[in-house]
């Protein structure tokens, strides 16, 4: 709908304390988004479906424990796995190729990887490319924002993100800490402490750039999904209209 032939889709952030309603505003973008005429996809971070976020979901509920440097570069790992997905199916695509010429093309491939040429686009640029707008709920500012809440250097925090696509948009769902902890299913999880979230809250403080804008989460369900809205159409347009991707911490 709308824009050139080529023109890609939008990769739009949700950011905020647990419990400023991230979830149910990303789900809800995505079906409007769809209803009005636009190709998108919800992903979040982290994922919990692969191994590495089976690892992270039984750090979170308490089933076991980390450093929090190797959680941290855990969360990392979730979101850059998502390259190999893309990689693993060409190797399985040239596998498929032709027998005999197989092993010269695997050895291709893997010579292309260690020398460190990416001819294997990652799935998210793949999937921006092709027109689809990417709802991300949680993304790289969450790694470093929490983490650094328990104390880590901030630009230590801030390294292993280097290199992966930076959002056309970050929408930051702003509630005070108090009123998180108020909402239903609060204190679940690990990070949902009060004292911690508060920390975690002056932390995305640091981050704001220019790609951010925010949203009163205290409003209504409808405001907030009026105003996210908006916001992302315009963001949606900008990226129809040429605007070129660029990569973290740019
Ligand atoms: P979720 O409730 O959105 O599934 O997120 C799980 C928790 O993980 C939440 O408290 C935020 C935290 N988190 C990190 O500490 N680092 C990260 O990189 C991400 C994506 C989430």
């Amino acid at each position: 709908r709308g824009g050139k032939a080529d023109s890609r889709g939008a990769l739009v952030v949700l950011e905020g304390l647990d419990r400023c309603g991230k979830t149910t505003q990303s789900t809800r973008l995505v079906k409007n988004l769809e209803r009005v005429g636009y190709s998108a996809e919800l992903w979040r971070f982290p994922d919990r479906t692969t191994s590495v976020g089976k690892m992270i979901s039984s750090y979170l509920s308490n089933e076991s424990q980390l450093d929090d440097h190797t959680i941290h570069l855990l969360f990392s790992a979730n979101r850059w796995e998502k390259r190999l997905v893309m990689l693993f199916f060409v190797v399985r695509n040239l596998a498929k190729i032709d027998q005999d010429e197989n092993n010269v093309w695997l050895q291709n491939v893997l010579g292309i990887i260690s020398t460190g040429q990416t001819l294997v686009k990652s799935l998210m640029e793949s999937k921006l490319k092709s027109g689809t707008t990417l709802v991300v709920d949680r993304y790289s500012y969450s790694g470093v924002a929490f983490s650094s809440a328990k104390g880590l250097d901030i630009e230590w925090c801030k390294a292993p993100e280097i290199g992966l696509l930076a959002p056309d948009l970050v929408v930051y769902l702003d509630i005070p800490p108090e009123k998180a902890a108020e909402r239903g299913g609060y204190g679940g999880e690990r990070y949902e402490q009060l004292e911690f979230q508060k920390k975690v809250g002056q932390n995305y403080q640091v981050l704001h750039g220019p790609t951010w804008k925010i949203i009163d989460a205290c409003s209504s369900m409808e405001e907030v999904e009026e105003q996210l809205q908006k916001m992302v159409l315009d963001c949606v347009k900008t990226c129809q209209e040429g605007k070129p991707l660029s990569c973290l911490w740019s």
